[in-house]
């Protein structure tokens, strides 16, 4: 390994506590989900300075559709607001963003404004920032098994030839490598369900900070202890 500092190419967040953070301050939650959205920016912002090229987010997970009714609507306008508001800095930045997970269960109204916020920053090459909504790895593998055995079915692939490769190449984040880096804030220490057959040699960071509050700076620090890591991939270091 070079001198040069080690960055990862791909960090994937799991943007926790937004919950607890409104309930510590006797707010509603969704006054938490709304203060997640600075910690959004200032990370799109350190991932740029830090030249990271993909940037994943947690944003809703198949199983929040189970939140009060009254939550999952407030995310949805969220979502929608902050995909129209963001999107002239989004552009300046060169951010081009992309989304994982079955959009097919959203209102029209958010497919609408996911599919506009492509295509206005479909130029965008410094940075890929994949936002996971209705996504589970487990319902993202499963939907990638269909795939495959339809390809089977239809004579177009041997069971005996489908390879790691053939899998990957089925998953939703097909286009994209994996993340080398894995946040997951406030506290802990689990992966619920996201990108599990794609973290298989994540390094993965639990800063303690509710997501509220992450910063830049947080940010920092967490490829800060990427690059102090050891990664070895199942390998013998230096042979
Ligand atoms: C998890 O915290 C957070 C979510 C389910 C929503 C994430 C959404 C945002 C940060 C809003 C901004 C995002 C974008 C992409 C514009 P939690 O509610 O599970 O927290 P808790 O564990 O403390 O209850």
């Amino acid at each position: 390994m070079s001198e040069q500092k080690r960055i990862p190419q791909h960090v994937a967040i799991i943007m926790d506590g937004n919950g607890r953070w409104a309930e510590l301050r006797g707010k509603e939650r969704c006054e938490g989900h709304a203060a997640g959205v600075e910690p959004v920016r200032a990370s799109l912002r350190a991932a740029v300075r830090h030249g990271v090229k993909f940037l994943t987010l947690y944003a809703f997970s198949t199983e929040n559709w189970g939140r009060p009714a009254a939550e999952v609507e407030a995310l949805m306008e969220l979502f929608c607001q902050s995909v129209a508001n963001e999107a002239p800095e989004l552009v300046r930045q060169g951010v081009r963003v992309r989304m994982i997970g079955e959009r097919s269960r959203f209102s029209d109204k958010v497919q609408k404004a996911l599919s506009e916020i492509e295509s206005l920053t479909a130029r965008g090459e410094t940075l890929t920032l994949i936002l996971a909504l209705n996504y589970s790895s487990r319902s993202e593998i499963t939907r990638a098994m269909q795939r495959i055995a339809r390809r089977v079915a239809a004579g177009e692939l041997r069971a005996e030839d489908i390879g790691e490769e053939t899998v990957s190449q089925a998953l939703d984040t097909a286009p994209y490598p994996d993340p080398d880096l894995i946040i997951r804030t406030s506290g802990e220490q689990r992966l619920s369900n996201f990108l599990l057959w794609q973290a298989s040699y994540a390094e993965l960071w639990f800063p303690e900070v509710l997501w509220p509050d992450f910063t830049e700076e947080e940010f920092d620090r967490a490829i800060e202890e990427y690059a102090r890591r050891d990664r070895r991939f199942g390998l013998v270091k230096g042979k």
